[in-house]
């Protein structure tokens, strides 16, 4: 098996490879003055079992996969994985409104045009996976997330919102801790209402509360669900996330906030991006199906 990390998981790549102890090569990927995107993989040749791993957020990282499932298919690689731990058009899963496209589909649709099997890492909408002709599975960050925080003196896991509570079930229980949801109404882009009333029928006073979602994007959804907690006697608020894609300054508009830790996994790399899913994507590398 040989590993190829795609810009967006350079790090990511590598640790995965150093704990399957396979081969691995970073794609050269650069621009060309017009932006367009050109990308590389120097090394001999891709015989047998190669497994890209790139995100496909934001657009030009799906330009650079599209670009890598070519290339490895020239250097001669007999199957092609690809490891997308940020699927990024997963939200867009269904026509909201007529005249709109399917995303997820149109994506998957190309993506699925050169390759041999997917893994992706909670991904919004599992079912979009479904339009991948060839074998696919959705990972779970929970256990990875579970094992950072055990021992750290959380009392109970929350989710922000009920689509979300399995999550928080599944953290819960591998910590051995009570777990909930909160009521959470989404009032625009940026602004969630989080129910008082709710949370005040959640034994949270004096707690030290974990919320765990699958992502935080503008952290419109955290501040209001730590403001709730707070509000609610929480004794301290922790963050866990599997992506981190904090847009428009998320990271500092929540950290202001005085939360006590916020932290996310590995898939989008960045400085709080200290949870590693590798472990769990080497597992799965390894089984064969
Ligand atoms: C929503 O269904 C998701 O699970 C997240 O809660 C949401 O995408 C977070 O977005 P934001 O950080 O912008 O509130």
């Amino acid at each position: 098996m040989i590993i190829v990390g795609g810009s967006s998981s350079r790090d990511l790549a590598k640790e995965l490879s150093n704990t399957i102890g396979c081969a691995y090569v970073q794609a050269a990927t650069t621009r060309f003055p017009d932006g367009e995107c050109y990308t590389r993989i120097d090394t001999e040749s891709l015989e047998g079992d190669v497994v890209i791993v790139q995100n496909t957020y934001p657009d030009s990282n799906l330009i650079e996969m599209f670009l890598l499932q070519d290339a490895v298919k020239k250097m001669g690689a007999e199957r092609v994985t690809l490891v997308i731990p940020y699927f990024g058009y997963a939200r867009q899963d269904r026509v909201f409104k007529p005249g709109e496209p399917e995303s997820a589909k149109v994506m998957i649709n190309h993506l699925g045009m050169m390759c041999d099997r997917v893994f992706t890492i909670d991904i919004h909408k599992e079912s979009v996976l479904d339009y991948f002709r060839c074998p696919h599975r959705d990972l779970k960050a929970a256990a990875a997330i579970a094992e950072h925080f055990r021992g750290r003196g959380i009392d109970m896991v929350l989710s922000p919102d009920l689509g979300a509570k399995d999550r928080a079930r599944d953290v819960g229980e591998r910590m051995g801790v009570p777990h909930g949801y909160l009521d959470k109404e989404r009032l625009s882009g940026t602004d969630v209402r989080i129910s008082s009333e709710q949370v005040g029928l959640i034994e949270c006073r004096g707690k030290n509360i974990l919320i765990v979602d699958d992502m935080i994007s503008t952290g419109g959804t955290i501040v209001a669900a730590k403001q709730a907690l707070k509000g609610a006697g929480a004794k301290s608020v922790s963050v866990a996330c599997t992506h981190g894609l904090f847009v428009n300054n998320a990271l500092e508009r929540l950290t202001g906030n005085a939360l006590e830790a916020v932290l996310c996994c590995n898939t989008l790399e960045n400085e709080v991006s200290h949870i590693s899913v590798a472990g769990m994507i080497a597992d799965a590398l390894r089984e064969s199906w």
